[in-house]
């Protein structure tokens, strides 16, 4: 089966209706998904990216009935994880001396998976271009980490079509094709959740390529992703949502997460919920229990908000695991521009507060106080737990909020030991401290001024702003636009 795209462009792909599980089981893909493969026949042929390895049997089968496999005269690999590349095995078995076009981190990966390091791997870089014949060509583009390091998009001159892989996709599977043809709001939804989930901690990255591709000032009639719809209609507006996301994105919105042993810190989190909501109706609250909701949403709501609310009985004397988990993720996924404070009920000690407070803290959250509750919380202590929702609601207003008279007293009562994180300084003032590092934000690799970098002849004591341009990142290959101000070592 095949779905006309564009002029001698055919979708080939294959549609995935039942997967539930992405990455194992860390994402899961409630709407299903697909793997998108393009067939072009110009005056080449050629095949742009493959679909996940479960599905390559019917994938070659198909594409057989489609076009005489011995006539395809380049593969166009732009990511190497194996829902994209992972029928290369089943395919190249029939034409196995085919040119395959890919970036240089690509053949590692491809060969990793597929132990065919004789396939006839052509390596491209950014701005590579490949003539198909009838005045159309092939431009590559490099983005490394859009998944993962070996990814690039492809952008078809002529027909002004970026296939553009992972970035701009979903994890959505539907019958249409187009995305003017599906529920938009699913859709947004999808969009959505697959940024917050995966490419959050990118979001650096993510700008400056968009930046780069954009300065290329080449049309864009679709994008053709390799999951999800293809961007037809205003293809523009999933970049321009993209550039929004990327930019520290938060709503006026406070998301509360916990688990709870015995009901009471869940009793403390709807209190607080009702403090926050009487004192501001405007902001929009959402309470997730880590052990009854899907996780991803839980992220995606977190990626969504301006603060969250982090609570766990204390078991043992620390949080829940399931909470423990949560923060991890949250660490990893890097957000930035949030607010953050712990919650919970404890019989002894309370130490689980303390710990999601220290974790919070160390993931990058503007610290507020928190709050304890010692076994059941009783009349009074719903009363303070919604007196803390009132005082959050107003610490963390994006708008000065009126007070209302019969809460003034209430909110001189109550202790607010507040924490604010140490604001980062900027660019240009770190950039010529010499005291200061700069950390990849892709890859956590720090810029040390005091060693250099004697691999790209950055000399011991050289200042990031005199750096060149032309510097990058040993860990993972990316420039100097996504790297921030940090401190190294002791020094400050
Ligand atoms: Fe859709 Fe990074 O694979």
């Amino acid at each position: 089966m095949t779905i006309h795209v564009k002029n001698n462009i055919h979708w080939v792909g294959q549609r995935d209706w039942e997967v539930r599980d992405f990455h194992g089981t860390e994402y899961k893909t409630l709407k299903g998904t697909s793997y998108n493969s393009y067939l072009i026949r110009e005056g080449k042929n050629v095949l742009i990216d493959t679909v996940d390895h479960k599905f390559s049997r019917e994938f070659v089968q198909n594409l057989a009935a489609v076009i005489d496999l011995a006539s395809i005269d380049y593969v166009v690999i732009n990511h190497a994880e194996e829902d994209h590349a992972g029928a290369l095995s089943e395919l190249m078995a029939r034409i196995p001396g085919t040119p395959i076009y890919c970036t240089h981190n690509a053949i590692d990966s491809i060969t990793g998976h597929h132990h065919h390091p004789e396939w006839n791997f052509h390596p491209v870089k950014t701005g590579d271009s490949l003539d198909i014949g009838n005045g159309k060509q092939l431009v590559f583009i490099e983005t490394p980490m859009l998944h993962w390091p070996d990814s690039m998009m492809t952008y078809m001159t002529g027909d002004a079509v970026l296939f553009s892989n992972d970035a701009f996709g979903q994890h959505y599977c539907d019958e249409h094709l187009f995305n003017d043809e599906v529920d938009q709001t699913e859709l947004m939804e999808q969009c959505q959740r697959y940024y917050a989930n995966i490419l959050t901690p990118f979001s650096p990255l993510v700008t400056a390529k968009i930046k780069e591709v954009l300065g290329f000032n080449l049309p864009v009639s679709m994008v053709a992703t390799s999951h999800g719809v293809v961007w037809r209609d205003d293809p523009t507006q999933i970049i321009l949502k993209y550039l929004e996301w990327a930019d520290q994105y938060q709503e006026d919105r406070i998301t509360l997460f916990y688990d709870s042993m015995s009901n009471n810190t869940r009793m403390m989190a709807d209190a607080i919920a009702q403090g926050i909501h009487e004192v501001d109706p405007s902001v929009a609250v959402k309470i997730y229990n880590v052990s009854r909701h899907d996780k991803n949403e839980i992220l995606t709501q977190v990626f969504r908000s301006k603060g969250i609310l982090v609570g766990s009985s204390t078991m043992n004397n620390v949080m829940m695991p399931k909470v423990a988990g949560m923060l991890e993720e949250i660490t990893g996924l890097r957000f930035r521009n949030k607010r953050a404070a712990a919650f919970g009920s404890y019989g002894w000690t309370g130490g689980a507060v303390d710990r999601i407070q220290t974790r919070l803290m160390d993931a990058g959250f503007d610290i507020s106080f928190p709050l304890k509750t010692k076994w059941r919380p009783d009349g009074s202590a719903l009363a303070e737990c919604r007196e803390h929702g009132r005082q959050i609601a107003r610490q963390w207003a994006l708008q000065p909020l009126a007070v209302p008279r019969s809460n003034t007293t209430h909110a001189t009562a109550v202790t607010t030991a507040t924490v604010i994180a140490t604001p980062i300084a900027t660019n240009d003032a770190i950039a010529m401290n010499n005291d200061r590092g700069m950390l990849c934000t892709v890859c956590q690799w720090i810029y040390d001024p005091a060693l250099g970098e004697p691999d790209q002849l950055v000399a011991p004591e050289t200042p990031w702003a005199a750096v060149p341009e032309s510097f990058l990142c040993p860990g993972c290959g990316i420039g100097k636009e996504v790297f921030e101000p940090c401190t190294v070592g002791n020094r400050k």
